[in-house]
């Protein structure tokens, strides 16, 4: 594996890699959600790189960009285990010099949820995906379908940029009891870890609720709402049913995701699941 911090070592290295190449773009900390990225894209590329960057700008001022999860050796040795070709890890000068300008604004699907929840978060995130596709040209990206909204985001930003990559997004990664892996999960206290997996139980009952035929989006929310409020340790920031391409409020017609945020303690966790 070869390991690249400069732009200009990355388009270098990547002039010669054999095609098809796949991106995971990360911030590190990487985990089992990470991994299966990392392994669809090894199955599907001829070759893969990873970037491990924690991009300050998705982070809000009161957010938690200092202490965000770091670990770089242990990333390393992963991608290493996991047969990536290339890591690429840019410090914050090389991907914003003094100076830098740009940001990419999406409206549509990054203004509800979470893009009402922390203004400029996605545009943080569009402005480095839109860096980083840019900088290696890959044939395909992945992402995880547990940032439902990130992936329509994105999606959407390589549309209207004519950005040539694919975007693939792969199902949500879970531990044993249902809660969906993410490298937030750190900061649960044990009592809070065990309160957890009730967003994913409340998204998974409202999920059978609508395989038995309720498709009232109003009825589904709040069956997934009522079920996370019941935990003593847990609190609903918001549950809604919306069209996980535009993230506009799900009709009753078509694919339709049930998404919600959730605060377990201090500890902000996102789940969704998707109704087919
Ligand atoms: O999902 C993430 O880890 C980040 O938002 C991403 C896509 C790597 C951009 O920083």
């Amino acid at each position: 594996m070869r390991r690249l911090s400069t732009v200009a070592e990355l388009r270098a290295a990547l002039r010669e890699a054999p095609r098809p190449l796949g991106l995971v773009p990360t911030m590190g900390a990487l985990h089992a959600g990470h991994v299966s990225l990392i392994r669809a894209a090894r199955s599907e590329c001829a070759a893969v790189a990873v970037s491990i960057f924690v991009n300050p700008r998705q982070f809000g001022p009161d957010e938690d960009l200092e202490r965000y999860p770091r670990s770089p050796d242990a990333d390393l040795a992963l991608l290493e285990r996991e047969g990536a070709d290339y890591a690429f890890t840019p410090s914050p000068e090389e991907m914003y010099p003094p100076g830098f300008a740009a940001s990419v604004h999406i409206e549509g699907p990054a203004l509800p949820l979470e893009g009402a929840a922390r203004p400029s978060h996605f545009d943080g995130v569009a402005t480095v995906v839109a860096k980083l596709l840019l900088q290696a040209q890959p044939d395909r990206a992945y992402f995880g379908q547990k940032d439902g909204q990130q992936v329509a985001v994105i999606r959407r930003l390589v549309r209207d940029l004519d950005i040539p990559s694919e975007i693939a997004a792969l199902p949500t990664a879970r531990e044993a009891d249902g809660l969906a892996v993410s490298s937030r999960n750190a900061y649960l206290t044990a009592e809070e870890r065990s309160a957890a997996p009730v967003v994913h139980r409340a998204l998974a009952a409202a999920r059978d609720k609508f395989r038995a035929g309720q498709q009232n989006a109003a009825e589904l929310e709040a069956a997934c709402r009522g079920i996370i409020e019941a935990s003593p340790l847990a609190s609903a920031e918001y549950v809604a049913a919306v069209d996980p391409e535009t993230m506009a409020p799900w009709s009753g017609r078509g694919p339709c995701m049930l998404a919600a945020a959730a605060r377990i303690g201090n500890v902000r966790l996102l789940d969704n699941v998707l109704l087919e």
